[in-house]
């Protein structure tokens, strides 16, 4: 009798916390590129009452009305031949674009977007290079928009988990992070060679999936100033004509293609004494290059890797304590999700509320900056092969 009662008053508080969004007023949004993820974009816009999809914009002609076609909206404009061209598109009155492009487009659109006084949701990584995240970052400032950045994986409730032990103060002062991820073989080319070339990507595993590892513990810890980094990254699988996924795929040619890493590991100083341990892999000969793990005087916390790394909790994470002088184990199970809204949904959601209460971005850049930053700090440290300072100028 009791547990039904306590089901009902959960039920009751459920309906309670419904959000009731206003759809008086819609906001009127355009994408920028129209390649594989806007199409998590598009579904998740398109379930927002208050928002009404007006452009897009891609590089390849035809391409966004193809795109726009395949997901059933109608009445877009798609006739730029690129971000430049819809965004002087005055009569489209836009309140906010998405930023779906590669890494080397994500800059320059969004700069230009800023300008115009347009809201920014930018695809993640924030950049490829530090000094385009300052520009940004510039524009940001200047223009008073909200610019978010797409790290959908923070939304997830057992990241924030995460950041709720380290915020409860049950490891005590935190010294020493292992994070990272991999996967055995998984260089992502199922829709051409837009990661893995210089003039698309700029950056390979290291921004790909690196920058979550980076996001799940530096978020957790409130994103101290990286200080030092010495970095190290390899290409050997990409550049291989005989790498398994690319015979299995029938294209060895991406191998000549291949201008980025695959593997990166880095040793990074943070302030506050923290050293962070790092390493990332689109392709290795292991299943997992070990699990996330924060060290600190009162309890240690282990977060499970998940198999196709992408940067989210793969399993039951452990809290290593002592309960009076004993040495204890406490197991956190994986929170299951209620909310019924998946991670992207959230994301956009996070994004048009913040627009229409005057609030700030969700993910917000002044975090990423620093994530960005040890990004741009392993890839210089490992081209000149020596540790270097992390400098990041003032904005
Ligand atoms: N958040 C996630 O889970 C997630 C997942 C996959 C990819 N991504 C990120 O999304 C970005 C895009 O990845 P993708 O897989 O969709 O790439 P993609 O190559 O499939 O699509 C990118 C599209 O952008 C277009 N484009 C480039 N510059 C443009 C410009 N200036 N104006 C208009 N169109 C332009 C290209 O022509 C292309 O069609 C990458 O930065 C990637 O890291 C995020």
């Amino acid at each position: 009798m009791a547990i039904a009662e306590d089901k009902d008053l959960n039920a009751f508080k459920d309906s309670q916390e419904e959000v009731v969004i206003d759809t008086t007023r819609k906001l009127r949004v355009a994408f920028i590129g129209c390649g594989w993820i806007a199409g998590s974009h598009v579904k998740s816009f398109m379930k927002q009452p208050d928002v009404e999809i007006v452009a897009g914009a891609d590089l390849v002609p035809g391409k966004a009305k193809a795109f726009f076609e395949k997901y059933g909206v109608e009445g877009v404009k798609t006739d730029y031949k690129d971000h430049k061209e819809l965004l002087d598109d005055e009569s489209l009155n836009l309140d906010a674009v998405t930023i779906c492009t590669y890494n080397r487009q994500h800059a320059e659109p969004a700069i230009y977007a800023l300008k115009k006084g347009v809201h920014v949701l930018l695809e993640k990584p924030f950049t490829v290079t530090l000094d385009e995240a300052i520009a940004v970052m510039k524009a940001e400032k200047e223009s008073g928009k909200i610019l978010s950045i797409g790290f959908q994986p923070r939304l997830d409730e057992n990241m924030k988990m995460i950041k709720k032990i380290v915020d409860s103060g049950v490891l005590g002062q935190i010294y020493y992070i292992q994070t990272g991820g991999g996967r055995r073989r998984g260089i992502p080319t199922p829709f051409g060679t837009t990661f893995i070339t210089d003039e698309t990507a700029g950056i390979g595993a290291l921004g790909d999936i690196g920058c979550y590892s980076l996001d799940m513990v530096l978020n957790a810890i409130g994103y101290p100033k990286p200080l030092t980094v010495s970095g190290y990254k390899s290409n050997f699988f990409g550049t291989d004509p005989n790498y398994s996924n690319y015979v299995k795929i029938g294209h060895p040619e991406y191998a000549k293609a291949f201008q980025v890493d695959d593997f990166a590991a880095a040793f990074v100083r943070l302030e506050g004494g923290i050293i962070l341990d790092f390493r990332i892999a689109w392709a290795m000969n292991m299943d997992t290059p070990g699990d996330t793990i924060i060290l600190g005087t009162k309890g240690g916390l282990r977060i499970p890797s998940t198999e196709c790394w992408n940067g989210t909790v793969g399993g039951a994470m452990k809290l290593y304590h002592e309960v009076c002088g004993e040495q204890t184990e406490t197991v956190i199970p994986i929170i299951e999700d209620k909310s019924g809204m998946g991670l992207f949904e959230k994301k956009v959601r996070s994004f048009c509320d913040a627009i229409k209460n005057g609030g700030t971005a969700p993910v917000p850049s002044s975090q990423i900056l620093y994530n960005q930053a040890i990004i741009d700090g392993i890839a210089k440290s490992a081209e000149l092969g020596r540790e270097i300072e992390v400098v990041i100028p003032e904005i």
